[in-house]
């Protein structure tokens, strides 16, 4: 499918008349059909027989800052990124944010170009440094949303023209859902960078209806900012690899993760933002995990890599990992972050 293709599907996607649409057909994952049946929720159908759903979770590449010092590093995390798509063949990749410093002055959104011509689907959560603060050249989020054409990315509506970039992705196999994909965008500086309450109401109705639809398949979340528990759980002893850094929860006081808890179905949270944290942890039954930081444009002088993320399409359960693009030399402290943890 050609790029002006998938637009076509996406603008066809967007007319409620016209839902269900195929959005999305590319050779990297044969017989997987993408369709969007609402901007909120895509359906991932996958073919039967497949047994292992791959994510290859990035994080905080930090694309597009304007200097000659940062294009060398973006060239960097580009060929990271190639070798890491190359070498694990996932069947999704997730950006966990902080993907373009859209809040710097004439930020460079070539990174969109790039993902899309992948080859494989990709989707993105905002973080903090996507959003724009009002320098020349920036771009609001309805604008870079526009930018990621091979993306399944979506959002809830507000009323009115108001958005909530938050959105569901359904692992759905010969007629049966088998897990959501839930992300959240929680990048926004002016409601202190957690899930907002629109979009804490938006996962309650979504719970809600599945409730009434007698849907109870496990879900996992994706979303940029750590939530509070992501400390408690390391400074309990119960998380395993490296923190090198305060965990970033910002204004989070737990609300959401008591929701998350409630339902019964959030096997587990896979963030980003702290550049030099990479463990994983189990608070009270959901696991917490951090991607692995992607680029090099952002702070912090730890390895580059991504975290794989793979779900059993027959039980639904998910391992991870860390991984690093294969031409990168181990340091010896590497070692103890490649734990192989059960999420899920
Ligand atoms: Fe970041």
């Amino acid at each position: 499918m050609t790029r002006r293709q998938f637009l076509h599907g996406v603008a066809a996607a967007g007319a409620a008349t016209m839902l269900p649409a195929r959005i999305f057909s590319l050779p990297a994952a044969p017989g997987m059909e993408i369709i969007r049946t609402a901007t909120d929720r895509v359906e991932l159908r996958l073919p039967s027989g497949q047994r292992r759903f791959r994510i290859l979770q990035l994080t905080d590449t930090h694309f597009g800052t304007n200097s000659d010092a940062n294009r060398a590093k973006d060239a960097a995390s580009r060929a990271l990124i190639r070798q890491m798509h190359h070498a694990h063949q996932p069947d999704l990749l997730f950006h966990t944010g902080d993907f373009v410093n859209n809040d710097k002055e004439n930020p460079v959104h070539a990174a969109y170009d790039f993902m899309n011509d992948l080859g494989t689907p990709w989707a993105l959560v905002y973080g903090n440094h996507d959003h724009p603060n009002g320098k020349p050249g920036q771009l609001s989020l309805d604008e870079l949303a526009k930018r990621q054409e091979n993306s399944i990315s979506g959002w809830a509506s507000r009323g009115g023209n108001e958005r909530d970039y938050c959105w569901r992705a359904e692992l759905v196999q010969d007629g049966e859902t088998r897990a959501s994909l839930f992300a959240f965008n929680t990048g926004d500086p002016q409601t202190g960078m957690i899930i907002n309450p629109s979009q804490t109401a938006w996962f309650l109705r979504q719970m809600e209806e599945d409730r009434r639809a007698g849907l109870d398949h496990p879900i996992f979340v994706m979303q940029h900012i750590p939530t509070v528990e992501f400390k408690t759980v390391y400074d309990q002893n119960r998380a395993v690899g490296r923190r090198g850094e305060d965990v970033c929860y910002e204004l989070d006081k737990g609300e959401i993760f008591g929701h998350f808890q409630a339902s019964g179905r959030v096997r587990a949270i896979f963030v980003g933002h702290d550049h030099v944290n990479d463990y994983v942890g189990d608070y009270e039954g959901i696991k917490l995990i951090y991607g692995k930081c992607s680029g090099y444009s952002g702070y912090g002088y730890w390895q580059r890599g991504g975290r794989l993320i793979d779900i059993d399409c027959g039980t639904a359960r998910g391992r991870t990992r860390v991984v690093l693009g294969p031409n990168m030399q181990e340091a010896p402290e590497w070692r103890v972050t490649m734990q192989e943890a059960d999420a899920g």
